[in-house]
């Protein structure tokens, strides 16, 4: 049996998950894949991007958490608490600690593996990445990869668990542009962000305060099909996580600045921040035309689709 668990494109709604604020994410083209026969008492995992196994008992109670990519396995086998045994290949095409999910999509694919498919609430996966990681995640990249509907963004109310599904009209395009540079977030400085809003600091409560106004501006720029609104609204809201939040870096502003040069309507870091890719939007039209000028000026850059939440593979 195989199961797939896409990435995820924030369109906007950055570090607002764990404040209770509404997101308006989509599930992407990239994907994680898990090949995977039955076993009756333990997990045996290879991958195509890890050199070692992961081999853990059913039952991780009293199991340390294990370190590398195992810690993933290891924190949704202890998150659901009853799972099957399997062995298993994972094969990933979203790129690591890049800003598009790629640990929720390892964590919802085994999830999907060690229970045939019963998917679990978005929350025991939020905990799962919690205890795998140390860092305090909020809820938005479980659910989008739970939930998203092909041709749609989520738009998710983190407070509520409410999720509404956003149409994207075939005229809106979105490029994703790689920066090539990479960041693990449990180095700290996405606790020490979130603590920094919470505790009330005004330029990071500024940002969380704005950007919930921008993400519903973006779905009536989504609605009326607006691309060259959606992209103020994204440049904008690039602007606020570097200046007010502190999560970009010099490569993210130059992808972002590198993306206007070559035609997209706007952009802005997407994920976390700190390092890894950006997210433009297009004219659909254009979109071939904007992947191929930034790749001519050297930085990997290809067009995302919506597509649908995590299951099996169909193909
Ligand atoms: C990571 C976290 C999410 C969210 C984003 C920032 O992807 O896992 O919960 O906080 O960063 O918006």
């Amino acid at each position: 049996m195989s199961w797939r668990a896409p990435g995820r494109v924030n369109i906007i709604g950055e570090h607002i998950d764990y404040l209770g604020g509404t997101v308006l994410p989509f599930a992407c083209g990239l994907e994680i894949r898990c090949e995977v026969q039955p076993l009756p008492d333990e997990i045996i995992l290879v991958s195509d991007a890890e050199t070692d196994e992961v081999r853990l008992p059913l039952d991780v109670a009293d199991v340390p958490r294990p370190e590398g990519w195992a810690r993933h396995i290891w924190g949704v086998a202890r998150a659901l608490g009853d799972v099957h045994g399997v062995r298993g290949r994972v094969t990933s095409t979203i790129p690591p600690g890049a800003g598009l999910s790629s640990s929720t999509a390892l964590e919802v694919v085994v999830a999907l593996a060690l229970t045939d498919g019963v998917p679990p609430a978005p929350e025991v996966l939020q905990r799962a990445e919690q205890d795998a990681t140390g860092v305090p995640c909020g809820v938005m990249d479980q659910a989008t990869l739970l939930r998203a509907r092909a041709g749609h963004a989520l738009l998710l109310d983190c407070a509520t668990g409410e999720s509404t599904d956003i149409p994207i009209a075939e005229s809106i395009g979105f490029v994703v542009i790689d920066t090539g540079t990479r960041r693990e977030l449990s180095d700290g400085r996405y606790a020490q962000r979130r603590a920094e809003v919470e505790r009330g600091d005004l330029p990071r409560q500024r940002h969380a305060e704005t950007e919930q106004g921008r993400v519903f501006d973006a779905v009536e720029a989504l609605r009326d099909e607006d691309v060259a609104r959606l992209g103020a609204i994204l440049l904008a809201s690039h602007a606020s996580l570097r200046d007010d939040f502190d999560v970009s870096s010099p490569a993210l502003d130059a992808a972002v600045d590198l993306a206007m040069v070559c035609g997209a309507s706007g952009g802005r870091l997407v994920g976390a921040g700190f390092a890894g890719c950006v997210v433009a939007v297009v004219d659909a039209a254009q979109e071939t035309e904007v992947v191929r000028a930034v790749r001519q000026r050297g930085l990997h850059a290809w067009a995302v689709h919506p597509v649908d939440a995590a299951g099996p593979v169909r193909d």
